[in-house]
């Protein structure tokens, strides 16, 4: 069996870490009709518009506090610029958490940035929001981005009341938080926006695709010139800007995949409740849903040589398995020179947790069988 043909078959002897599953060609196939009649492809057509509406109805916010994106990265760098604008020489900083995925130091950076990491906390996985507000760098600091890790929920309470009481903008990398955002509006969405990403490994799925979330019409007004060549409305580029506009293609998967939401959300739930189920009773430390979102499995070990013993019992089993955000981003090749608080923090977690395989359609058979293979390292 080839390789391609084991990750297919995830009852085979190779499980990848995520399989996505998105809507069939068919539920995609009358939102694509519209196009051959409308022939508008892109810059803000009807699909997106509708897309953006059903979000913001889904969040139970206003039209018009959802912006759609062509990647949860373009998300990120226009929610930069219409928060904060790019780098000036005065305020050329960006605080960003040690642990987070890649692409939002990368997004500053584009902003003409300069990342300065911060320690995250053990238990919460993210910044804590009173070490921000008394960083010794803070006068220098152009804008702080918060990350709610694989997907948590972090209300929008205390980056509202860190920014005011700082003066900087804040901007929140949610990627991963599309479900926390549907069941908890209230407390998740606000001024501050919030960055989502639809990329194909996020439960809610575009193929690619993100979106800003904000209740600040400025913000949101400022986010779609950004995201359009810094177009205001007129075709006159009146601020800094490219193309991170959702296309209607995209627009079309994503109004499918709301259609069949419910549907694919129960089964995530399933799988989730069933690695839960085959864990609690081994001793075995799970984050599953609704903890994080439903595209991960997170396994915590409780040592970094444990981590290690369960990582080599995963490739033995055949089960694919990924540090979702590294060993920390002082870790990675390219930022390994960056200005850095001491990350305590981010060294102890971040070897620690590690994604387990996760799709939709995870058989239970499957999952016992992971959850076997980790649990026979316990007792090693
Ligand atoms: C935490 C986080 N931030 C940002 C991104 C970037 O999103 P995208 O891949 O849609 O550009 C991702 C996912 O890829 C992510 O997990």
């Amino acid at each position: 069996m080839s390789v391609v043909e084991q990750i297919l078959d995830s009852n085979g002897p190779f499980v990848p870490v995520y399989r996505p599953l998105l809507p069939k060609a068919e539920s995609v196939a009358g939102y694509l009709a519209q196009l051959d009649a409308s022939r508008l492809y892109t810059n803000h057509g009807d699909l997106s518009a509708l897309l953006e509406s059903r979000l913001a109805a889904a969040f139970s916010i206003a039209t018009g506090c959802v912006i759609g994106a062509a990647s949860g990265t373009a998300a990120l760098t226009g929610a930069i610029l219409a928060a904060a604008g790019r780098a000036t020489a005065k305020q050329p900083l960006c605080l960003c958490p040690g642990y987070t995925f890649v692409a939002a130091p990368l997004a500053a950076e584009l902003c003409g940035y300069q990342m300065h990491l911060v320690d995250v906390d053990e238990a919460t996985w993210a910044m804590d929001p009173d070490v921000l507000a008394a960083h010794p760098l803070l006068d220098r600091v152009g804008v702080i981005l918060v990350a709610a890790p694989y997907g948590r929920r972090l209300a929008q309470t205390a980056w509202v009341r860190l920014s005011q009481q700082t003066g900087v903008p804040v901007v929140i990398d949610a990627a991963a938080s599309f479900e926390a955002l549907a069941d908890d509006a209230k407390s998740l969405i606000g001024s501050v926006p919030v960055v989502l990403s639809f990329h194909a490994t996020k439960a809610f799925s575009t193929g690619e695709g993100g979106a800003i979330v904000s209740t600040d019409p400025a913000i949101a007004r400022a986010a779609i010139a950004a995201l359009n060549f810094g177009f205001d409305g007129v075709r006159e580029t009146t601020g800094p800007g490219f193309n991170g506009k959702m296309s209607e293609y995209q627009a079309a998967v994503g109004l499918a995949e709301l259609d069949g939401w419910a549907e694919k959300r129960a089964a995530f739930r399933r799988v989730a409740e069933t690695y839960r189920e085959f864990a609690e009773p081994r001793g075995l430390r799970l984050h599953v849903a609704p903890a994080v979102s439903s595209n991960y499995v997170l396994f915590e070990a409780a040592s970094e040589q444990s981590a290690g013993a369960a990582q080599v019992a995963l490739d033995c089993a055949g089960f694919d398995h990924r540090l979702w955000y590294g060993r920390g981003l002082h870790r990675e090749a390219y930022f390994r020179h960056v200005s850095r608080d001491v990350l305590p923090g981010v060294e102890a977690l971040a070897p620690r947790l590690i994604g387990l395989p996760m799709a939709p359609d995870l058989s239970e058979g499957v999952v016992e069988r992971i959850v076997a293979a980790l649990a026979a390292t316990l007792t090693q």
